[in-house]
């Protein structure tokens, strides 16, 4: 990177000189400071302002820019201009995280990651927020804010706290699946760029007649799956705790740059209804067999970001960033998200945050909106135009032709429905992964829990057992020696 403007002066944030900026003004040599040194007043107010709130999951994280290209034909399953023609391109973000982790946490460590992508569209801005694993340990958002308390600190301590991260765990059979995911050896990925990516929810595709399929989102590595051991890990957070970020970003300075390859998993609407496990239950994939994957396009991020705070510290992603021909599905969990994160940012970087470079629609082809005012309001407000629709000036209007079809909810009552009586197979799933494990990723699934699950207590050991035998018993027995061996039990 190069620095222009070496020889203009320094100036406070009113662009006058600084006259000193070594020394503050003081009453006499030996005297105290005086309240009318401007610049020292300036200087340390803005500094005390620096920080913004982290995010409340997913703080620790790193980002680039990229371009996405359209490779195969999908536009009979969307109206999506981007996905108009073969060749069609846009520009993107992403950011990658770990999620338990604070600000300052080491990357290296046992945890899911975040795999957040934005595609800059001409109808606007897509984001896929997804992680490095196509399920999730619910699927009510009613559990998310126990979910995080379960996994960060604990409120007397401070400390990450085995008992209630496992505790809450194991009183969740439906976690069983993406837990064991977790401890498996794909639980510490050895970089961002050796991993794949889920938009993990069922999503809809509309096309322009109108039709509705349900769709998976799967950006698979060109970099190849690696992972670390915990003992690799352990070497590697010794000498490193931005093992993460510091490899995506000299891989992108060297001009390595990663790329990945969207698919997608299509289910016609009908099927959701007989399909034979619940097509928007969290917890659970879609068996490729039945939803084979289909090649769309790829993606490379070629561009580090000049300055870390301004793109990716400010980055706001939400899933409820869609463009017309990709929609929601019913998933209780997107349905959560879809409110969760607008909400955070407003909090986190303010209402105006779509004014921020990496958060602006810049590749939209208008941005119209009569939202108006707000705290750093700074791209015009708007002007003169009158804020009203509708009016008589014949201006920005709603757009009836981009309609979805309705979904169709039959008679229905309004109440807290137990997911449980609708779908209780909490094993199957978690079975069939086990017994695709060689041996030898089965032990390091064996030790990897009974390291992590040390320290809580013997009955919630033995409720994960239990939970697990109940997949394969021989996946209760790994565990139940495995604990013996590191004490855990
Ligand atoms: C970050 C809420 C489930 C992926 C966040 C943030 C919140 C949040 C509040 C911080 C956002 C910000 O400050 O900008 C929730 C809620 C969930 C949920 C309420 C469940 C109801 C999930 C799931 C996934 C996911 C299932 C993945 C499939 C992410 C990612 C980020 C994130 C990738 C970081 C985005 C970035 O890089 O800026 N979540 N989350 N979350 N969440 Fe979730």
């Amino acid at each position: 990177m190069t620095f222009t403007d070496n020889t203009k002066p320094l100036t406070t944030a009113a662009g006058a000189p600084v006259v000193d900026n070594q020394n503050s003004m003081t009453a006499g040599a030996r005297g105290p400071v005086l309240l009318q040194d401007l610049w020292l007043i300036e200087k340390i107010a803005h500094f005390d302002r620096e920080v913004i709130p982290e995010r409340r999951m997913h703080a620790k994280g790193a980002g680039a820019f990229g371009t996405f290209r359209v490779t195969h034909d999908i536009s009979h399953f969307t109206r999506a201009a981007l996905f108009g023609a073969v060749g069609n391109e846009c520009a993107m973000f992403a950011r990658f995280s770990t999620v338990a982790g604070e600000r300052g946490a080491a990357d290296a460590e046992r945890d899911i990651r975040g795999f957040a992508v934005r595609f800059y569209t001409e109808e606007g801005n897509w984001d896929v927020v997804g992680n490095n694993t196509p399920v999730f340990f619910h699927r009510d958002p009613l559990k998310f804010p126990d979910l995080n308390r379960a996994v960060k600190r604990d409120p007397r301590t401070n400390l990450r706290n085995p008992e209630n991260n496992w505790g809450y765990w194991t009183n969740l059979p439906e976690a069983l699946h993406q837990v064991t995911i977790v401890m498996s050896d794909r639980g510490i990925p050895r970089s961002y760029r050796h991993m794949h990516g889920f938009g993990s929810h069922t999503f809809s595709l509309i096309n322009a007649a109108g039709e509705r399929h349900w769709v998976k989102f799967h950006f698979r590595t060109r970099q190849g799956i690696q992972n670390l051991t915990d003992a690799e890990a352990a070497a590697v957070i010794a000498e490193d705790r931005e093992s993460h970020g510091r490899d995506l970003f000299e891989a992108i300075e060297r001009g390595e740059h990663p790329r990945w390859t969207l698919f997608v998993q299509i289910m016609p609407e009908a099927d959701a209804a007989t399909y034979r496990f619940h097509p928007f239950d969290l917890t659970k994939v879609w068996s490729k067999k039945d939803y084979p994957l289909i090649e769309v396009g790829e993606f490379e991020l070629n561009r580090n970001p000049d300055n870390y705070f301004a793109d990716v510290e400010q980055a706001a992603f939400t899933p409820a960033n869609l463009v017309p021909g990709i929609s929601v599905s019913p998933d209780r969990m997107l349905q959560g998200r879809l409110f969760s994160y607008g909400d955070a940012a407003r909090y986190r970087v303010g209402v105006n945050h779509h004014q921020i470079p990496v958060n602006h629609p810049h590749a939209a082809t208008g941005l119209n909106t009569y939202h108006r005012d707000g705290a750093m309001r700074v791209d015009g407000n708007q002007g003169g135009v009158p804020g009203v629709e509708p009016n008589n000036f014949g201006r920005w209007s709603e757009q009836p032709s981009y309609a979805e079809p309705g979904t169709g909810l039959g008679p229905v009552t309004a109440d807290h429905f137990d997911f449980r009586e609708d779908d209780d197979d909490y094993y199957t799933q978690t079975r069939d992964l086990f017994r695709l494990m060689t041996a030898e990723q089965q032990d390091a699934l064996f030790f990897n829990t009974a390291r992590a699950i040390r320290g809580a207590r013997a009955s919630t050991v033995e409720r994960h057992i239990e939970n697990c035998s109940l997949a394969d018993p021989s996946y209760g027995e790994g565990v139940r020696k495995a604990c013996e061996a590191v004490g855990a039990l």
